[in-house]
């Protein structure tokens, strides 16, 4: 086929999806020191849908959300993306000197909304997730469950298709965790964005996905991806936790025979 075909005909992988990664690695550094972080890895996001990434720690899974937030470039493969994107980490990263409100408007501001209709957006935004009444408080005043509430409204603010979430709830405590987790079910039902979210805890990746990464580490891999439809999700807990252990323990068996080797 010419070659001016080849380079003019849509890739396959991005018909149809928000974002892709297409047979994706990534090595960090160069020489004896370098880490293969990604094997080649491939994932197709569809509009609205709600993908989670779980494998243990150092598997890949933050290298994979850059990927796709076009904050890092892969080291061979191809990474489309054909959405607006909003990113949340594990913390909060809010301007401290700023109030709640403030922190959102600011975003707002970014998006060059009208400054008389900042304030309204933001208090929407924040009454969105449950904190009516504290538009006014600074971060060190809020609890961090409310700082992520804050920093989930942050990035509403650019009302994106896509949401890359790392690990939004890892610092909280089960009960705020699990309460987050069923305002961000909600708030996708009403504003329709898709997700991906990145998370080392197996409940709640099946809680939340439609489909399940397991990823595998050292390099990072997929091991299996799961559609919520593919049973219970009690099992489904149950097998990813046995995957999850079987890669850890593929590892440090792996690391054992080189240390004695
Ligand atoms: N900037 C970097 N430089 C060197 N190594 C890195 C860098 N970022 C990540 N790594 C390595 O790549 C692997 C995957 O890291 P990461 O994607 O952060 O894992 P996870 O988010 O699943 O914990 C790890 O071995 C980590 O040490
Ligand atoms: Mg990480």
């Amino acid at each position: 086929m010419p070659a001016t075909l080849l380079a003019t005909r849509p890739p396959l992988a991005a018909v149809g999806s928000v974002a892709s990664l297409v047979n994706v690695t990534k090595v960090f550094g160069k020489g004896p020191s370098a880490t293969t972080a990604l094997a080649p890895v491939s994932l197709d996001v569809a509009p609205g849908e709600f993908v989670t990434i779980v494998g243990a720690s150092g598997c890949g899974k933050s290298t994979i959300l850059n990927l796709l937030a076009q904050l890092d470039r892969p080291t061979t493969g191809e990474v489309f993306i054909n959405a607006s994107r909003s990113l949340m980490f594990q913390e909060a990263a809010l301007y401290p000197w700023l109030t709640a409100a403030g922190n959102i408007e600011l975003a707002l501001r970014l998006r060059k909304v009208a400054s008389k209709d900042r304030r309204p957006r933001a208090l929407e935004l924040l009454a969105q997730v449950h904190l009516s009444g504290w538009a006014d408080k600074r971060p060190h005043e809020l609890s961090g469950g409310m700082r992520q509430r804050v920093a989930l409204a942050r990035c509403l603010a650019s009302d994106p298709d896509l949401l890359l979430l790392d690990e939004p709830f890892g610092a909280l405590d089960t009960v705020t965790k699990s309460l987050l987790q069923d305002e961000l079910v909600a708030l996708r039902q009403r504003r329709g964005f898709g997700a991906v979210l990145v998370t080392h805890d197996v409940s709640e990746a099946v809680r939340l996905g439609d489909r399940v990464v397991v990823m595998g580490g050292h390099p990072g891999h997929i091991v299996e991806i799961r559609s919520r439809h593919d049973g219970d999700p009690a099992d489904a807990v149950r097998v990813i936790t046995e995957q999850l252990r079987n890669e850890v323990r593929r590892r440090e068996t792996d690391q054992r025979d080189r240390l004695t080797a």
